[in-house]
């Protein structure tokens, strides 16, 4: 039977995707340092704690598991602490990435799903992103995603690696279920925020720029629900399962909405007045990244079923009251 390493697999995307392994009866080992992942994340499938900088520990778990292909999430992901560490970022999301591809060569596993980011654009030149649009990352952390894309790629030609790189938009939301949501320390993101504004956690929600060249002022971003990220993530492992070429996709619902409209939806699905607070631009953000997913659709079969900006802010919603009660 296919075995999935999920490196990562105690965060906000790693977990939701080993539910979505996990519910299809597919045999999950998680491998997380729970230096940013959780404990309580951890639900579905065998655990390994230990860190990718860990070559000895890397080779170990090969050794112990039968593991056919992997599902590569763990990163530092905060744009603004890349740019102050950038050491940091270079040595934990590419070297840690090249001894885990090290490791893989070594057991023989050819195949990976690797989380990627639409940072790797950088400035958007057209309206709408689609994948051949051009790479310029902004910051170390882009840059990192966008140098292991570039590994994987040199990895393809030099030792048959099969992989794909996914290339989320805005990953938002939390399981409809509610075991597994969003938690991040520090939260940076726009929806938690929100969310913890109108739970009383912090005075307001400040907006980063008010003077953008979009129909409010305010950015535009492509929010797309971790449930159907994760669904991604099982139909990319298996299109190369099933001899599929490597590739990079765009995972977004291909709509963007404005920081005041997401902050408008928040207000009507919990019911409370959030206090709006207004700041100036933060630098590294564009103004507007909105993509085009008709790849995905077309080759990996796959179709967002939670593309409503409100099932998205609703789930978030239920998550966040039950995991900071
Ligand atoms: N924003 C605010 N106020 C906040 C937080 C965010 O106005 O307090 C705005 C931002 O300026 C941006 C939008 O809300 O316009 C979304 O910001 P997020 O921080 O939620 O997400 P980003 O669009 O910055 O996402 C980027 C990359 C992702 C990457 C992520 C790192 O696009 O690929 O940063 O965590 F994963």
């Amino acid at each position: 039977m296919t075995k999935t390493l999920i490196t990562g697999g105690a965060g906000y995307i790693g977990s939701h995707a080993a539910k979505a392994l996990a519910s299809l009866d597919r045999e999950v080992v998680i491998l997380d340092s729970l230096v940013a992942g959780h404990r309580d994340f951890l639900k579905w499938g065998e655990f390994e704690e230990g860190d990718l900088a860990d070559t000895a520990f890397l080779k170990d778990v090969f050794a112990r598991h039968d593991i056919s292909e992997v599902l590569h999430f763990a990163a530092f992901i905060a744009v603004g602490e890349s740019v102050e560490k950038p050491g940091m970022y270079y040595g934990n999301n590419v070297r840690n990435t090249l001894n885990l591809l090290d490791a893989m060569m070594e057991a023989g596993v050819k195949r990976m799903v690797f989380s990627s980011t639409a940072a790797v654009y950088g400035e958007p030149v057209t309206s709408v992103i689609a994948e051949n649009h051009p790479l310029s990352p902004l910051s170390p952390y882009a840059w990192s995603k966008r140098m292991i894309e570039q590994i994987l790629a040199d990895y393809g030609k030099a030792y048959g690696l099969k992989h794909i790189c996914l290339r989320y938009f805005n990953a938002a939301g939390a399981d409809p279920n509610n075991e597994v949501g969003e938690r991040h320390q520090p939260e940076t993101h726009l929806i938690p925020l929100i969310l913890h504004a109108a739970l009383g956690l912090r005075d307001n929600i400040t907006i980063f720029g008010t003077d953008y060249p979009t129909p409010d002022g305010t950015c535009l971003r492509d929010y797309i629900h971790v449930t159907d990220l994760a669904d991604a993530h099982v139909r990319a492992l298996d299109y190369l399962g099933s001899g599929g070429d490597s590739g990079a996709f765009n995972l977004g619902n291909g709509n963007g909405f404005s920081v005041r409209e997401i902050i408008d939806v928040a207000r009507e699905i919990t019911g409370k007045d959030i206090v709006v607070a207004e700041a100036a631009r933060r630098p590294g953000d564009s103004p507007a990244l909105v993509s085009s997913s008709i790849a995905a659709r077309e080759t990996l079969g796959w179709e967002p079923r939670l593309g409503d900006i409100r099932e998205i802010i609703r789930t978030a919603w239920d998550w966040h009251q039950k995991d900071l009660a």
